[in-house]
Order: C-alpha cells, then sequence, then structure tokens
C-alpha cells in the first residue's frame, strides 16, 4: 500500500467497521478529518455499464472502507437502482430535470431517482448543458427528495453563478481537457483557485471539486493543494483495466 496512514484516518476506519452505519460514519469521519470527496462518474462508458457498473461501486467502496475517504458513483439512470441495492456506497444520478409529478415524459423527476436509491445528482454536466433557469429548477427539484448536488461549470464566470444558486458542490471542469487524460489541477490551476476564491466569496457553504484529465495521486494532490475538496472523474477510472488500482494510486497522496 503507497499511502501515507494518518494514526486518525486509522482510527476512523475502525470506528467505521465496527459501525452498524458505516457510509453514514465514512461521510462523518471524512468532514471531521478535512478528508476529500470523490465523485466517480460513468457517463455511457460500457466499462460502467451493467454488470460493470456495479463491479466499479465495488472497487469504490473497497478503497473507500480502506481510506475513509468518501467515494460516490454516479452510474447511468437505468443502473442507480441495480447498483445502490448491490453496493452500499453513495450514488448520484447523472442528471436530473426540474420537473414534478405529472405530464413529463422522458424527464428525470427527483423522486423517481431517490426511490431508485440515488443520494445525489449532478446538474449541467458539460456534456448535458443546461440554461440558468433549468439548473435553477433543478436545484429545486434535488433539493425538495433531499438529493444532494453538484453543479458542473466550464470557468470562474460560470462558477460563481453556480455557487450563487446554492448547491452543495459545484465541480469546475474545462471541456476541452475532459476525457484528455492531462489534469485541470496542472494544465490550467488558475481555473481551479480561481473557482475556490469566487466561491469562498459567494456562499462559503458551497464546496468546489475540480475534474477533467483527474486520474493520478498527483493530480488530486494538486486539485486539493489549490483548495478544491474533491474532484469529479470519470475515464482514468471507469476505463482503466483495474479500477480499483487506479483508485489506490488516485488516493494515494491525500
Ligand atoms: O464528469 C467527469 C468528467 O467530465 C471528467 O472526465 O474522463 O476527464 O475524468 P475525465
Amino acid at each position: 500500500m503507497q499511502y501515507f496512514w494518518q494514526k486518525s484516518i486509522r482510527e476512523s476506519v475502525e470506528k467505521v467497521l465496527n459501525s452498524r452505519f458505516p457510509f453514514l460514519f465514512i461521510f462523518q469521519e471524512g468532514i471531521i478529518l478535512g478528508l476529500p470527496f470523490i465523485l466517480l462518474n460513468y457517463k455511457t462508458y460500457l466499462q460502467g455499464t451493467g454488470k460493470g457498473a456495479v463491479e466499479i461501486a465495488k472497487a469504490c467502496k473497497a478503497v473507500s472502507e480502506e481510506s475513509g475517504i468518501e467515494i460516490a458513483v454516479a452510474p447511468q439512470l437505468p443502473d442507480i437502482y441495480r447498483v445502490a441495492s448491490e453496493v452500499e456506497l453513495p450514488v448520484f444520478s447523472q442528471h436530473l430535470d426540474g420537473v414534478g409529478a405529472g405530464s413529463f415524459t422522458g424527464h428525470i423527476f427527483g423522486k423517481a431517482i431517490k426511490e431508485a436509491g440515488a443520494v445525489g445528482t449532478l446538474i449541467n454536466h458539460s456534456e448535458r448543458r443546461l440554461t440558468l433557469a433549468e439548473i435553477e429548477a433543478s436545484l429545486q427539484a434535488a433539493k425538495e427528495f433531499g438529493l444532494r448536488t453538484v453543479v458542473c461549470t466550464n470557468n470562474v464566470p460560470t462558477t460563481a453563478a453556480a455557487a450563487a444558486l446554492g448547491p452543495d458542490y459545484v465541480a469546475i471542469e474545462p471541456p476541452e481537457l475532459i476525457g484528455s487524460g492531462i489534469p485541470v489541477s496542472k494544465a490550467d490551476p488558475e481555473v481551479v483557485s480561481g473557482s475556490v476564491k469566487a466561491v469562498a466569496k459567494i456562499d462559503s457553504r458551497v464546496k468546489v471539486l475540480c475534474g477533467a484529465g483527474i486520474s493520478k495521486g498527483e493530480d488530486l494532490r494538486a486539485a486539493l493543494d489549490l483548495g478544491s475538496q474533491g474532484v469529479l472523474l470519470a475515464s482514468g477510472i471507469v476505463k482503466a483495466k483495474d479500477p480499483k488500482a487506479a483508485l489506490e494510486d488516485l488516493i494515494s497522496l491525500v
């Protein structure tokens, strides 16, 4: 094992293993220890579809339990129920529409994803962009059903605008670096630190994630050093030959 166990982390993990509600404990302990939040977006990658969605979630759960770091997954909509039923870890939707019950054919309804087992949702991912009014409506829908919210943005001004809407997290992801293998935390550190500063001025309760090209321990370390509280990532783990080993590398410098 490459990463360094701090005494406090080891103690937290022991508490987690002895707890009746281990993931609640991981979440609480993670906040207390200032551990990062890692959200793995499966997109529509073949490796993260159907049975693969469950296998990757199991790898995430194992690494989360070993490290005490909260790792959540965002599988495709039809896989939410399957993943949430088979693996005890936080599951997010990749999208949520700002609709209520009624005549909204083809939309994603907050209550449906909540009942499927999701605890949160991405909103406005670069590959599923929304208007500002739609982002606000999606946020309201998520809040109505107690879902955690991660609003994705593409630069400092949009990060500031998203923070003003009061999500739990904003996730800054420059689109040109998504899927590139070039980490935003190294290729464009200013967009991360600029987002962190902008959000702090607007609403210090909103936490900042960054994403795009993140896959290695040094990428996550750089992201945290720039002031972010975690990462949103996809291809580096979902498409890895061994997702568990890739996750262990990712958290190796936390
Ligand atoms: O949602 C995460 C994503 O857009 C970043 O993708 O493949 O660069 O980690 P990737």
